[in-house]
Parts: C-alpha cells; structure tokens; sequence
C-alpha cells in the first residue's frame, strides 16, 4: 500500500515538475519575446526607409466584386494586398531568443512601403505585419477598393467590362524602392468568392519600369492590373431581354385583329405601356443614354415608334371599316335616291371600304414584320454592320 502511495506521488511530483519547466520556458519566451520586441522597435523609425534599395514584392489576391454602380461608373471590389519587402532593421539572432524567428506588429507602428493605387479609392483594416528573422517583414492587409472605370453596355445584358488599376510608389524611384510582382499568378482568384451577378473572366498583373528623359538613372515602376468581367445572363434573360421581345412582337398581332374590334386598340395601348415600362426597368439598372448606352434601348424606343405607327394605322383602318359599314348603296348613284325611299333603305355595307381597311391592315403587318426585322437585327447586332 505504501509501496503504491509512493510511486503515485513521484509520479505526480514528475507531473508538476514538467508543468514547472514548460512554464517556466513560456515564461522564458514570452520574457525573450518582450525582449527582442523592444529591442527592435527602439531602433526602429517608421518615418525612416530602411537600407535601400527596398527590395518589394507585391501581390493582389482577389476576394470578391463587392459591387458594380453602373450609373457611377465605379466597381467596388475586395482584396488582400500581398507585399513582401526588406528592413535591415529586423535582423536578430534566433538562439539568443529562444528561437523564436517572427514577431507580430500593428502595421500603423512600422514603415511601409509608400504603395498607393492611381485613381483609385482604397480602404483598409488595420491589422498586423509579421516580421521575420531575416529582415523580411511580410504584410497582408483586407483591402477594399473603389476602382472609377468607363462601363460601355452598348450589349446589355451581355457586356462584359474590363477596369485597370495601377499601383506605384508615391515617392520613391525603382532606385529605393525596387517593386516586383510577387509571382507569375501574383494576381489570384484562388481565394475568390463568387458574385450572383458578376463573374470574373481574367484579373492580370504587369509590371512596367519606365525612364523619363530628365532623369536617366533613375526608373519608375508601376504594377497594373486588369480586371475583366461580366454579366452571368441567366436571371436578365428571363427579366429584360424575353420580356422585350415578346412585348415587341406583340405589335404585328394588332393587324391580325379585326378592324371594328374594340380589343385592337387596347392592345396597341397595351403594348405602348409595356414597352415604356421596360424602358423604365432598363433604366433603373444601366443608363440609357449617351454613347455607351445598351442597344437594347435603342431597340425598345424603336418599338415604341412601331406601337405608335401601328395604333394610327388601327385608327385608319377602323375608320374605313366602320364607314364602310354605315355607308348605304344608295351613296354609290345619286339618281337611285328618291323621297322617301331614303328612310327605309336598308344600308348595304360599302364592301369596296371594308376589303380596302383589311387590305391597309395586311400590307402594314408585311411592311412592319419586315421593318421590324430588320430594325431588330441592325438594333441588336450593330457590330455585322
Ligand atoms: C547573441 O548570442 C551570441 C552568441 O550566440 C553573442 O555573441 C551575442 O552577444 C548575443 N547577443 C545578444 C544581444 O545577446
Ligand atoms: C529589382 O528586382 C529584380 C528582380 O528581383 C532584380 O532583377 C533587379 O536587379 C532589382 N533591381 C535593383 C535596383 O535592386
């Protein structure tokens, strides 16, 4: 029993003893991590460059199209910015630090490289920048930006957009800050989130030094990067582009339907509102006018003229029928008319009239079919022109 007792406790003592040492080494890193922490940022000035040239490499890794304000211009998209670039002033030595090898900083309390995107608006987290043994400080920070890019929707809903963007140092030469892409596929869609409405096609990166004549020693880099996208159709399909046609198509029934109808003059108002009211929806989402404006505009303003054509035409026609209709034969000779037998003529319908209205009414859907056709496919297609 005592024996038992006994080897418990040494048991339990070796326990503690290692929850002792391994306590005692956190202490001794987190103490060494103090250290070398302090020690660093007492020589470090974040308003000092360090040695240079700075040797820079920087990424853009794409997260996501945020938005696209068609009637702004401007597409609204997240990333990570992925730079890499060298302080002489993060150099230490690992086994005087318990081997530790990185140290996290506020990005706001080291210099950064001076990267700033031409036009475009940026917004960032504040997070924090791991610098390593080396002198290599890495920094990858959540950023937001609003990029202004000239949309054409001339093939709405099947535009695709292409916007560039261009980083450079705001102050330094290539002789200081010496900038490079990070890698060939620097300009990632690995950690992309999709977009119901968007879809990205390609998103490149390249790097151009350029000399100006004042300063031949001197380059000036920039890294540019091009995003391209597009509409996914699916969901415009069913909503503008279907709707249109049908709409539109709806104009050549108007002379398939009786002259003396009241329905045919409905339906011309009809379709005059619905094609108003799909302008109206078009609008909402892209501009309308203006050199970029999508042809499906064009295409709907045209059908509304057709609709307008088609409604006069429902009047012409209907005026001859119902003439047609009312007049009596005896209109026809003027001899034929006698006192009396006037009054009790039954009217005989004018046929000559009627057949002239349908008639009127089958050249115009010809005509108009044609017309329509054609407008139609210069409309839509301008680039077979
Ligand atoms: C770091 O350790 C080396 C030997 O490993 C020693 O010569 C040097 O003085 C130490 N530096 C500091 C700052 O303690
Ligand atoms: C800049 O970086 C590139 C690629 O790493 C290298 O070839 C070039 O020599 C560097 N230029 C300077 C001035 O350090």
């Amino acid at each position: 029993m005592a024996f038992r007792d006994g080897a418990l406790l040494v048991v339990l003592g070796l326990c503690l003893l290692y929850v002792k040492s391994s306590e005692a080494n956190a202490d001794v890193e987190h103490n060494n991590r103090h250290d070398l922490i302090v020690k660093l940022m007492e020589v470090h000035n974040k308003l000092v460059i360090p040695r240079t040239p700075v040797q820079l490499s920087f990424g853009l890794v794409m997260r996501a199209i945020e938005d696209v304000d068609e009637k702004a211009n401007i597409l609204r998209i997240s990333v990570f910015s992925d730079m890499a670039w060298s302080d002489h002033r993060f150099q230490w030595d690992p086994a005087n630090y318990s081997g530790i090898y990185s140290v996290s900083l506020p990005l706001n309390s080291v210099w950064r490289p001076d990267l700033v995107p031409s036009y475009a608006k940026i917004e960032e987290e504040h997070v924090t920048v791991a610098a390593f043994v080396d002198g290599t400080v890495r920094s990858y920070v959540p950023q937001r930006l609003s990029i202004p890019c000239s949309f054409d929707f001339n093939d709405y809903p099947y535009d695709v957009h292409t916007c560039d963007l261009k980083f450079q140092s705001w102050t330094h030469s290539g002789n200081r800050i010496n900038l490079t892409i990070i890698d060939e596929t620097a300009a990632s869609l690995t950690y992309h989130r999709d977009n119901s409405q968007w879809e990205i096609l390609s998103f490149k990166a390249t790097r151009t030094a350029t000399t100006y004549p004042c300063c031949p020693n001197e380059e000036y880099i920039d890294v540019s990067y091009r995003i391209q996208f597009k509409r996914t159709v699916g969901e415009y399909q069913v909503r503008v582009v279907t709707p249109s046609i049908i709409t539109s198509l709806l104009i050549l029934v108007c002379f398939l339907i009786p002259p003396l109808s009241g329905g045919r003059m409905v339906l011309c108002s009809v379709v005059i509102l619905g094609l108003l009211l799909q302008l109206a929806i078009l609008n909402l989402t892209v501009p309308i006018r203006g050199p970029n404006a999508p042809f499906m505009a064009d295409f709907l303003c045209f059908s509304v003229f057709l609709a307008f054509f088609a409604a006069i035409e429902s009047v012409v026609s209907m005026n001859l029928s119902s003439w047609g209709s009312l007049s009596g034969s005896g209109n026809n000779n003027g001899d034929a008319s006698k006192d009396g037998e006037e009054l009790v003529a039954q009217p005989k319908p004018n046929l000559f009239l009627m057949q002239l209205a349908r008639i009127i009414d089958l050249v115009c859907f010809v005509v108009f079919t044609v017309v329509f056709a054609i407008g139609g496919a210069i409309i839509l297609n301008p680039k077979t022109e």
